[in-house]
């Protein structure tokens, strides 16, 4: 990208991304064994609600005491710190990047020279979206056996049907593409069960890039190739977890994140160009209508999923650099790692709803409920039923909506990240009978039992903005607020005592 406002150096590879984590005091190396089954999903939880460092278990073992291969990296993307700088920035930077994501979105005329030097950083950006095509990747050193119980793949919780690879960015394309044609490649994190030593479930749910791709070959009656990066740059990383539109390429888009474009080489045994820098690469194919149950285990929502079928695939080589790393993570009632990368998500996403919906001041997903299923948003209210207008246009104008049961709109006043504010706004703005909002029969993830039929269900709409024009025939009250002056002379006096005290 080399926008003005990328302060970190590239990171090309999970590696280099841990060394950095180490420079800045941030990765723990543990040498105690930790087992694969359960307890590491102990120390990785713990960890996360301490907002502690990233985790590399040294001495991970197999359910037999065995020692892992290989060393397992945990809680990469364990806090919002760690998320903004796997895409090059600061913390405070990400509401600067998200505006500039939004003016690549929608790239205004150029006017004149001058004009043009000033887009620098977007044309810059363009040309890293083209991907590379190297001839040699550290991610094929070594070709093994497709063995995938080699790797130290965590069970993660007790009620969990069986070992789940839960970072893998699967790599497909449509039927009737070659591979050479990488801008038609979908990139997404699915989380995959170990059925055996060649054989695993992917569970990408119907809406996501790969299923779509999954369909077109199924209609064609052929195998789908696809490959798995194990432990990616994160750029890649986040590139794949973020809800981009179809037509969006998450391998063009993980360059403008990496500040240098993506290098890939071709697979062994599959036509698709993977991630050179991978630590570890699932090569295989999945056959038309070949599915396996699915489950349970453990979910962002902080339930267990209910077993359903998804593909299987049959792994056709397993591929990795000479000392690999395994990367891990686990999901469960939040805040769990995805929740934390989905705060990130939720501020880079602002700019581009605004564009869409621009009396949006501010909009937050809380991530305690599930980072997605409430939204509160906060608008600058100039008219009667602008509230409602802000709902039906979050729900209708932006797919990412679809799953959210709930909306809350606010006065911009209201800060719409404290439910302190929500609730101060909810109980003296909002009339249950006149500001609620209820639709019926409409989509809803399949994941939400609470829902009366699997894919269907209600939303809800609160407007607890203040009442004007015909929305109300009252005097409406006043907010109190102290005179600046006062606020700041009771500031300075208590300072000057606290001074004197000590
Ligand atoms: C750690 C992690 C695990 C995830 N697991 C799944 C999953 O099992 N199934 C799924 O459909 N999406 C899962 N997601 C969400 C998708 O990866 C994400 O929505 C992504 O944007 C989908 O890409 P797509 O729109 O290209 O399909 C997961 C995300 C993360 C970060």
């Amino acid at each position: 990208m080399e926008t003005a406002i990328r302060t970190l150096p590239v990171f090309a590879d999970l590696r280099a991304f841990l060394e950095w984590a180490d420079s800045q005091r941030d990765l723990l190396r543990i040498a105690d064994p930790v087992a694969l089954r359960h307890q590491m999903t102990a120390v990785q939880v713990a960890a996360l609600q301490g907002g502690g460092p990233v985790l590399r278990f040294d001495a991970a073992r197999h359910d037999d005491g065995a020692r892992a291969a290989m060393p397992v990296v945990a809680n990469l993307f364990g806090t919002k710190a760690r998320v903004a700088a796997g895409l090059g920035l600061d913390c405070a930077q990400i509401h600067e990047f998200g505006d500039f994501l939004a003016g690549l979105r929608t790239p205004a005329p150029v006017d004149g020279m001058r004009d043009a030097l000033s887009r620098w950083p977007m044309l810059r950006a363009a040309l890293l979206t083209r991907p590379h095509i190297a001839r040699r990747g550290a991610v094929q050193q070594v070709t093994a056996a497709p063995d995938l119980t080699q790797l130290p793949v965590q069970t993660p919780w007790p009620g969990d049907a069986g070992p789940l690879i839960t970072w893998p960015v699967v790599i497909t394309r449509p039927h009737g593409t070659e591979a050479a044609q990488v801008a038609r490649y979908n990139l997404g994190v699915y989380r995959a069960q170990v059925l055996g030593p060649d054989r695993l479930i992917l569970r990408w749910l119907a809406h996501r890039g790969g299923a779509a791709h999954a369909r077109t070959w199924a209609r064609a009656n052929e195998p789908m190739p696809v490959a798995i990066a194990l432990g990616a740059d994160p750029a890649t990383l986040l590139a794949a977890a973020l809800p981009l539109p179809e037509t969006v390429s998450e391998l063009a888009f993980s360059g403008v994140l990496r500040g240098a474009r993506a290098d890939l080489v071709p697979a062994r045994t599959v036509p698709l160009l993977v991630p050179a820098h991978a630590e570890i690469m699932l090569e295989g194919w999945v056959h038309p209508g070949e599915t396996s149950p699915e489950g349970p285990f453990g979910d962002h929502t902080g339930y267990y999923n209910a077993v359903e079928p998804f593909p299987v695939m049959r792994t056709s080589a397993i591929t990795h650099r000479r000392d690999p790393l395994y990367l891990t993570t686990i999901t469960g009632r939040p805040p769990d790692e995805p929740s934390v990368i989905g705060e990130v998500f939720n501020d880079l996403a602002l700019p581009v709803i605004r564009a869409q919906i621009p009396e949006v001041r501010d909009l937050w997903l809380p991530p305690a409920a599930c980072s997605y299923r409430i939204a509160v948003v906060s608008i600058d209210k100039r008219y009667p039923g602008q509230a409602r207008r802000v709902m039906l246009a979050l729900w209708g104008m932006l797919a990412q909506f679809s799953y959210t049961k709930m909306v809350v709109v606010v006065d911009a006043d209201i800060n719409a990240r404290s439910w302190d504010d929500i609730a101060w706004a909810l109980a003296t703005r909002m009339d249950p009978a006149r500001d609620v909002m209820v639709l019926d029969t409409t989509p809803m993830d399949y994941l939400d039992f609470a829902s009366p039929r699997e894919g269907l269900a209600g939303k809800i709409g609160i407007d607890a903005t203040t009442k004007i024009g015909a929305e109300t025939t009252r005097d409406w009250g006043q907010v109190m607020a102290l005179r600046p002056q006062d606020a700041a002379f009771a500031a300075d006096l208590l300072a000057r005592h606290a001074a004197g005290g000590r």
